[in-house]
């Protein structure tokens, strides 16, 4: 009887810390999602935009050349970062969020497919937004911005000094691009001819928008 009762309870106990992993697996391929998907790809295979744009980019594969295995390095990894192209996130991410991250990562390693499925539910939300973020540039910001970013839209022959940037070339933080972006250049002290979008545009809709903006970089 006794035992019976112990059975049911390890039971029990073990479902609920299933569920407890479940959930912080969860909350890490959201953040993955948000955060590494440009640089690490969809499935941690390193076909980010970043790494696909830029020629002789380093090494973002998640599965080769494994220099971060255990799940101690790759939460150090995570918060300090590696030389300039790996971010370190110490400043953005929860203490929770970097190991629920990295508790995906060791996951998506061990257990592929499964992962691969976890993150779907967040990449294809991501991808979503960002051809809604094509949709929105191409109809408000090509006229000045051009189709492609760089600075060479038909308002561009009019807009001078200083004419619409070249988004390809733009360095910007992704905070600040979406300041300028919702409040325009002028309250960030640039030119006024940089119209401020916070009042046409929903914050998601301006979320998107600067996604797809970094996407075009070289
Ligand atoms: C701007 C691009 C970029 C972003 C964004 C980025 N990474 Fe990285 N990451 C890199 C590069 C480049 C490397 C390889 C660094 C090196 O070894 O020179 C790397 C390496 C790593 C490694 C070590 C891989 C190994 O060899 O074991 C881990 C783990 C990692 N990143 C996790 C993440 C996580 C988690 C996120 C999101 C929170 C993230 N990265 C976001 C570029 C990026
Ligand atoms: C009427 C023309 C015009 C339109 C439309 C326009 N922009 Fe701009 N934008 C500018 C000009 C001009 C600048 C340069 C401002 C400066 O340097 O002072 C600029 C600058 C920027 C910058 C700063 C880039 C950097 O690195 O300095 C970003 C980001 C940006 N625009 C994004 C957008 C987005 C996204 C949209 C559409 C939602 C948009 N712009 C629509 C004219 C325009």
């Amino acid at each position: 009887m006794t035992h019976t009762v112990a059975i049911a309870f390890t039971f029990t106990l073990s479902l609920f810390c299933l569920d407890i992993y479940a959930v912080g697996l969860d909350r890490g391929a959201k953040v993955y999602a948000e955060r590494c998907v440009l640089c690490h790809g969809n499935t941690g295979t390193g076909d980010g935009y970043l790494p696909l744009r830029i020629n002789d980019y380093p090494e973002t594969n998640l599965f080769i050349k494994i220099k971060a295995a255990s799940r101690k390095q790759v939460i150090s990894v995570v918060t300090k970062g590696v030389n300039q192209n790996m971010p370190p996130w110490e400043d953005e991410l929860s203490l929770l969020e970097i190991a629920d991250v990295a508790d995906l990562i060791i996951y998506l390693r061990e257990d592929t497919e499964s992962a691969v499925a976890m993150l779907n539910k967040y990449t294809s939300k991501l991808l979503r937004s960002l051809e809604e973020g094509k949709v929105i540039f191409e109809t408000r910001c090509s006229l000045c911005h051009g189709m492609g970013g760089k600075g060479d839209g038909r308002l561009s022959k009019l807009i001078t000094q200083p004419s619409p940037a070249n988004l390809t070339q733009s360095r910007l933080l992704r905070a600040s691009m979406f300041d300028i972006i919702t409040l325009g250049g002028q309250a960030v002290g640039r030119s006024s001819k940089m119209p401020p979008w916070g009042e046409v545009l929903s914050v998601n809709e301006i979320n998107a928008v600067t996604d797809y903006v970094k996407t075009l970089r070289d």
